[in-house]
């Protein structure tokens, strides 16, 4: 008796198509690589801010996809041809907006490897190497930015996500029954409150409105002359609700806010934390990279005595989008808050962790599924290691304060906030210029003349009020010369705004 297998001779087995062959991922893979390091090679001729009109992208892609499967070489060449020249390049020397999320490559090469390996580590069975690699990193930076190591940590996408998830924490340890009751229809109980500082994310009100507190249960506190919370007003808002039968529940302290690079006194504000027995979340989603020189190691001060810091290495840690690393000293609140185990993702082992990162990490958060991130983040620390990282930022620093310095040194331009970090805000304020209201349409139309010059990529805050131009230096690839540019670039097209021609 013959044994055939099922289907092998029907017309569907001899048409199908199942994945290239390792030849062909060979080929295609080389392909890519040198795609990619064409495309890094030659980022810097590119303009940085993308030249396109919304809607122009969906109008060349068909409304259908292929019917039948396509050759290799003409989706990459479409990458090549439509979607690059339509990308804003965070990746380009000159890129000076928002804050930098520049890619290295070692980075770039985890993120090949993470999705041939595929891992999900939704249990600890189901990617033992991603999830112990995961904490073995976080602790890694964790020491790096001389935190202790009652820290545990995992990843997220994005720091929205951490400070979600430790503010859900937050409201778990309020000791209220959320999780088994919910916040609806429970008149007895009180308005719970978060504090933030007037300077902080707009991330963090957004979890305090998914996590049902709504708008009103987010309270901006003042930020002093130089944009940090002040705790006295942080003490006096607890203070007020305490007395108005709110229940106050978390504060956000941030080290580096998203428009000035500010830093919260952590330390002050973990005094009134520790006073109301309140959970202490910290933003250095940008800024906390900066902890890792051993001179700039005080913008952690205080740090060690929050709850929970969340740090994005996607940020001012080269590592590709995305992951940003929770920390906590409270896992098993964490767990508490979001552990949800159904039949049929019950293990034997693992349940609890043993110390070494073995757990279930879907018991930490929202999602189940999880990519690998750790790894390239790994890659990125092994690759660089901490003096090669050291050095990168020290030159960060020194370019922001070349620029500073010539900001400071002509008498048409000024600085609108310190810099503690290599962020600046600044504005051009020729002297025929006296109302806010002319000041900042000026400023907004050198801005836009800047950023159509194609050289370079700025963005813009306000603080107190005021209209100002920001520039933040992080980028892996930023180097003197780039700054240069900058520089001459707010020049010309200040003449310009000026009307005096150029730009
Ligand atoms: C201080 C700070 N916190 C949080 C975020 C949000 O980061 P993500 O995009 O990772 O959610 C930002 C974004 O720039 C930020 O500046």
């Amino acid at each position: 008796m013959t044994t055939r297998t099922p289907g092998a001779e029907s017309d569907l087995e001899a048409a199908f198509q199942r994945d290239m062959s390792p030849a062909e991922f060979r080929r295609h893979g080389y392909a890519a690589v040198d795609l990619a390091a064409a495309y890094l090679e030659q980022v810097a001729s590119l303009p940085p801010l993308a030249r396109v009109e919304p809607g122009a992208v969906a109008a060349a892609l068909p409304g259908k996809p292929p019917r039948v499967g396509e050759p290799m070489e003409a989706i990459m060449a479409d990458i090549g041809n439509l979607l690059i020249p339509a990308s804003t390049h965070w990746n380009h020397p000159r890129f000076f907006a928002y804050f930098n999320s520049s890619a290295a490559g070692a980075g770039i090469l985890g993120e090949l490897l993470t999705a041939t390996l595929n891992a999900n580590a939704m249990l600890w069975r189901t990617g033992p190497a991603a999830t112990e690699l995961e904490w073995v990193v976080c602790r890694w930076l964790a020491r790096m930015t001389g935190l202790p190591d009652t820290f545990d940590g995992h990843i997220n996408d994005t720091a929205s996500s951490s400070t979600l998830v430790a503010l859900a924490a937050a409201r778990e340890a309020a000791g209220l029954e959320v999780r088994e009751l919910g916040l609806a229809g429970r008149p007895e109980l009180p308005a719970l409150r978060v504090y933030a500082s007037d300077q902080a994310h707009s991330s963090v009100e957004k979890a305090v409105v998914t996590l049902g507190l709504g708008r009103t249960g987010f309270r901006a506190v003042a930020s002093d002359e130089e944009f940090r919370m002040d705790p006295r007003a942080l003490a006096q808002a607890i203070e007020a609700d305490l007395q108005a039968g709110h229940r106050p529940c978390a504060v956000v302290a941030t080290v580096g806010t998203t428009a000035s690079t500010s830093i919260d006194p952590v330390d002050e504000i973990a005094t009134i934390c520790e006073r109301h027995g309140l959970w202490l979340h910290i933003d250095a989603a940008h800024g906390g990279a900066l902890a890792i020189l051993p001179e700039r190691r005080g913008v952690f001060a205080g740090v060690s005595r929050a709850q929970s810091v969340v740090m994005n290495p996607h940020k001012w840690l080269f590592t590709p989008l995305d992951c940003s690393v929770l920390l906590t000293t409270r896992p098993e609140v964490l767990r508490r808050a979001f552990s949800l185990v159904p039949d049929y993702l019950a293990t034997p082992e693992a349940d609890r962790d043993q110390g070494f990162g073995a757990r279930n990490l879907m018991d930490f958060g929202v999602s189940l599924g999880r990519r690998m991130r750790a790894l390239k983040l790994w890659m990125v620390l092994r690759y660089f290691g901490q003096e090669g990282l050291e050095r990168l930022l020290r030159s960060h620093l020194a370019m922001a304060g070349w620029l500073r310095a010539q900001l400071e040194a002509a008498s048409d331009w000024e600085m609108c906030a310190p810099m503690p970090m290599s962020t600046l805000c600044f504005r051009h304020h020729p002297g025929r210029l006296t109302s806010e209201a002319e000041l900042e349409a000026h400023n907004r139309d050198l801005m836009a003349r800047v950023n159509a010059a194609g050289e370079v990529f700025i963005s813009h805050a306000v603080l107190a009020g005021h209209f100002v131009l920001r520039a933040t230096i992080g980028g892996l690839r930023t180097e003197p010369q780039d700054v240069a540019v900058l520089w001459e670039q707010l020049q010309t097209a200040a003449r310009g705004a000026d009307g005096q021609g150029g730009a």
